[in-house]
């Protein structure tokens, strides 16, 4: 269609947010704001990701974070990029990101009443071959009138009231949810804004494809170990299938919730808490799944039921197609 070559009725993110925002009265443009200044840090560092081998931002920073993991440059760069955007936007007042040790509580002066917790690179181990990376953040509101303590961020999933992640890929896209569906924004480098492009994301009923490192499978409990063989050799005639693993956790559940299917990070021997944080990784990405009908399980419960106790805990997670997580919830219950 010729008209389509020349859409000039563009929806930007900030328009969209404004529209939804406007449906609350109460709404003062406060979290119309805050998801400006996360979209800037997205922008900055999807120009720092592309061209991170120019701008010699490949490699480690020397330093390692409070998983003893060692931090990457951009990890580094990204977070101070998060941080930054997150504190001038004067509508937070706690920041728990994956590379700090500690919450930030934001100075008075500048102080909102936003959490805001993050995974401001995901993907690491996938920087330095140019493979799909991203960040991730959930967003918690505070009492009107309260001073913020660590409890406001020590809450469950079900408590946010927005997430999503921007996936720094093929395209840069952001995915967010204000707890009223799933929408994906695509970023048009030209005009350096995100077009609405996947309105009202639903993820298949039941999907072909599992996502999991199957190096670990020595390690796995018996529920686990036998779902991943039923998606080998399904005992009921179905098709077997498809494995797709990336290592970046935005890569492998934006292709769940695209294209369905479950990604798994169980629990094993030697981790018995899985490996992903439940704050900045696990909450954020349930949050969507549930948005666009799919589940989200731990192996003992609904993910966003579970309470943390601690900002960087960690927990397993099973999350995708409503179906498909169905089966291993009954694979748990019956162990
Ligand atoms: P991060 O790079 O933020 O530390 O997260 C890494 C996570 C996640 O992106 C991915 O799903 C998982 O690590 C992959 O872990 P394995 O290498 O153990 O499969
Ligand atoms: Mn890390
Ligand atoms: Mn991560
Ligand atoms: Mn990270």
């Amino acid at each position: 269609h010729a008209a389509d070559a020349h859409r000039t009725d563009l929806m930007t993110i900030t328009r969209f947010v404004l529209n939804e925002q406007s449906k609350y009265p109460e709404s003062r443009g406060d979290f119309t704001i805050l998801m400006s200044h996360i979209v800037l840090g997205c922008k900055f560092v999807c120009s720092a990701v592309n061209k991170a081998g120019l701008a010699k931002l490949i490699g480690l920073a020397g330093e390692t974070n409070v998983q003893g993991e060692e931090q990457k440059k951009l990890d580094v760069l990204s977070n101070e990029v998060f941080i930054k955007a997150l504190v001038s936007s004067g509508r937070t007042c706690i920041l728990v990101s994956e590379e700090d040790e500690e919450a930030l509580f934001v100075e008075h002066s500048k102080s909102g009443k936003y959490c805001v917790v993050f995974d401001p690179l995901d993907g690491s181990s996938n920087i330095d071959c140019g493979v799909s990376i991203g960040t991730i953040f959930g967003i918690y509101l505070i009492k009107d009138g309260v001073e913020p303590t660590i409890g406001d961020v020590l809450q469950p999933g079900k408590n946010m009231v927005a997430a999503g992640y921007c996936m720094y890929g093929s395209s840069c896209m952001l995915v967010l949810s204000t707890g009223s569906g799933v929408n994906g924004f695509t970023l048009d480098p030209s005009l350096g804004e995100f077009i609405l492009t996947h309105p009202d994301i639903k993820i298949p009923k039941k999907g072909k494809i599992y996502s999991v490192n199957e190096g670990n499978a020595k390690n796995w409990d018996e529920a686990t170990a036998k779902y991943v063989d039923r998606c080998k050799f399904p005992e009921d005639g179905s098709a077997a299938k498809s494995l797709r693993y990336v290592g970046s956790m935005v890569a492998d559940v934006h292709r769940t919730l695209l294209y369905g299917g479950i990604f798994l990070y169980p629990a094993d021997k030697k981790s018995p808490n899985g490996k992903l944080r439940v704050l900045y990784e696990v909450f954020p990405m349930s949050f969507l799944m549930e948005q666009a009908g799919g589940q989200a399980f731990t192996g003992k419960q609904r993910a966003l039921d579970f309470v943390p106790s601690k900002i960087h805990e960690r927990s397993p997670i099973f999350l995708g197609s409503y179906d498909d997580v169905e089966e291993i919830k009954e694979l748990y219950a019956s162990q």
